[in-house]
């Protein structure tokens, strides 16, 4: 934020009331850039001083030494600043090449811990569209923690444990055979079990035969518990299958059934707060003191057995206590919007301060050329043959354009998987998409593909211009480079501001808007002409390439050198 900080030592000795941060929060961009490169707005000391804000404004700027800019205006309300452009470049351009991938970091976090609920897909099942959006944002935001100074903490809440394992079980022992779970273990536990949906819905019996066996897995019978084991374990190599591709990994994978011993103390600690109520046989937490409009909490059912909310809270405070976290964020689609703002009732009646530290980060329904994916019916679109497909489109392309490249396979690995991360954290998080592979995976328009295109334009000038080290004569004025310029400037800013909103699209945005700024800068400028100004331009595409890479990297999105 090195723009700020000229512009906020010049307002801190007019404004001696303000400290620098103060200062800070309230600088904006103007609401256009003829008017300017940074306003302060001075509505705020309206009250105090007595005056319109138009008066101070005009006031404050007869007393600002405007040295260091090209001028400072009073605009209305605002105090407009033009920033120089020969010092800011040169600025700019130092501290992104001193400080390299750092540049952007803040220290806000010092150190705390943000825990990551994150993927979380439910074994013997393939993973979903809808798990691969929790896994790319939960992976994008930690990146983004990390960068303002948080330690996160992934963790991948596997659905390893309820009711419908009872089903599967029932089903593979009623009509399952072990040789063909072997041959092809996810597909086939699958099919057992939208099996087992078709036949209950015919015969309800079958429904109480699940339940009596979930019954027996969590009282520990050994041979529930062996073949929940066994699908359990086939369905992590499946899960880690596609974490790899996606370069993931995950600090915890404490699923459900981790929480089995842990679910005691949580009911305990309940029923000694007087909290849980009786409700046709199942114990509950009446919420409605919390707000009328929820429903209660289901903590045990009739028969006894924990449910999907009893392990969550299990979970909630086991995290409190193992990382203490400063927040606690659950990357989960917004169809369990209810299930955590009850899960957040019920701590906070269980008088757990840090109930507000825990944050639903919710996020909108993909679909696949128009369709839903539903497993109860069977009819999912494998992640793996998504990750395929966008490989292939993207060797096609590869092939077309740089038909000499030596790894292309490597390449289009990076270029597929990046397309469809990128596609998923472009949009706010909380939207609905569709999903289009052509489009997504495309060199040209809004797609991860032309970041890395053009990131790896940059690498190739820098290759071919050859230099070992770029040299101290950074002044860069013209107007073609002044929007690079300001657009590297805003990368603090927009890393702040993804973790204040929880949103990894402000970096992808991000990402493109510096993308298109620097192809029109290279389809108009001679960059390697052999002037004065070609170290400050060579400095210019190198502080670009670490800005690129760096912002590809928060997304989880790998910089190939050439493609
Ligand atoms: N396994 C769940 C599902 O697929 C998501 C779990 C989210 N995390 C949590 N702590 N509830 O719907």
């Amino acid at each position: 934020m090195l723009e700020n900080k000229l512009v906020v030592s010049a307002l801190v000795k007019v404004l001696p009331d303000f400290t620098s941060e103060q200062i800070s929060e309230k600088l904006e961009a103007p609401k256009s850039t003829d008017m300017g490169d940074i306003a302060f707005p001075t509505f705020t000391l309206a009250k105090a001083r007595h005056q319109a804000p138009q008066q101070i404004a005009a006031a404050l700027v007869s007393e600002i030494n405007p040295d260091g800019f090209e001028k400072v205006v009073a605009t209305g309300p605002y105090i407009n600043f033009f920033l120089d452009k020969q010092i800011t470049s040169r600025h700019t351009l130092e501290q992104v090449l001193a400080e390299q991938a750092n540049f952007g970091s803040h220290t806000t976090g010092s150190g705390a811990n943000v825990t990551i609920d994150m993927s979380s897909p439910n074994i013997a099942k393939p993973m979903s569209m809808g798990h691969l959006r929790s896994t790319v944002i939960g992976n994008a935001l930690a990146n983004i923690t990390e960068k303002n100074g948080y330690v996160p903490v992934k963790i991948n809440h596997l659905g390893d444990w309820g009711t419908q394992f009872g089903k599967l079980i029932y089903a593979y022992k009623t009509w399952g055979n072990e040789a063909e779970v072997k041959a092809d273990p996810i597909a086939t536990l699958l099919r057992y079990y939208v099996e087992f949906h078709e036949k209950a819905q015919a015969d309800d019996s079958l429904n109480d035969e699940g339940r009596a066996w979930f019954k027996k897995l969590e009282n520990g019978d050994q041979e529930a518990h062996k073949l929940w084991q066994w699908f359990r374990a086939e369905s992590l190599k499946e899960f880690t299958a596609i974490y790899d591709r996606l370069d993931i990994e995950f600090d915890s994978y404490n699923g459900e059934a981790f929480y089995n011993d842990k679910m005691d103390k949580v009911v305990d600690t309940l029923s000694d707060k007087k909290l849980l109520v009786k409700s046709q046989g199942a114990q509950i937490v009446d919420l409605s003191s919390v707000n009328p409009n929820l429903t209660p909490a289901m903590i045990k059912r009739s028969d006894g057995a924990t449910l999907y909310m009893t392990r969550d809270l299990a979970a909630a405070v086991y995290r409190k206590e193992t990382y203490n976290f400063a927040k606690s964020l659950y990357v989960v689609g917004g169809e369990q919007r209810e299930h955590f703002v009850q899960m957040k009732a019920v701590l906070a009646l269980m008088g757990f301060e840090w109930s507000t530290d825990v944050e639903h980060i919710s996020f909108g329904l993909i679909t696949f050329n128009g369709k839903k994916m539903s497993t109860r019916k069977g009819d999912v679109v494998l992640l793996k043959d998504v990750l395929d497909d966008a490989h292939e489109l993207a060797l096609k392309q590869i092939q077309e354009k740089n038909p000499a490249l030596k790894n292309k396979e490597v390449v289009a690995e990076q270029v597929g998987a990046g397309a469809v991360v990128f596609h998923d954290l472009m949009n706010d998080r909380t939207n609905n998409f569709d999903f289009n592979l052509e489009e997504v995976v495309r060199f040209e328009g809004d797609t991860g593909p032309y970041v890395q295109y053009t990131n790896a334009r940059a690498k190739s000038i820098l290759r071919k211009a050859a230099v070992t080290e770029i040299g101290d004569d950074l002044n860069l004025d013209d107007a073609e480079t002044w929007d690079i310029i300001t657009t590297l400037n805003a990368f603090p800013t927009a890393v702040q501001r993804a973790w204040q909103q929880r949103e990894a699209s402000i970096i992808a945005k991000y990402a493109l808007t510096l993308a298109r700024a620097f192809n029109k800068y290279y389809a108009n400028s001679k960059i390697l002409a052999d002037d004065a100004q070609l170290n400050a331009r060579l400095a210019l595409v190198k502080s670009v390439t670490i800005v690129l890479s760096e912002s590809l990297r928060l997304l989880g999105v790998k910089s190939p050198e050439e493609m």
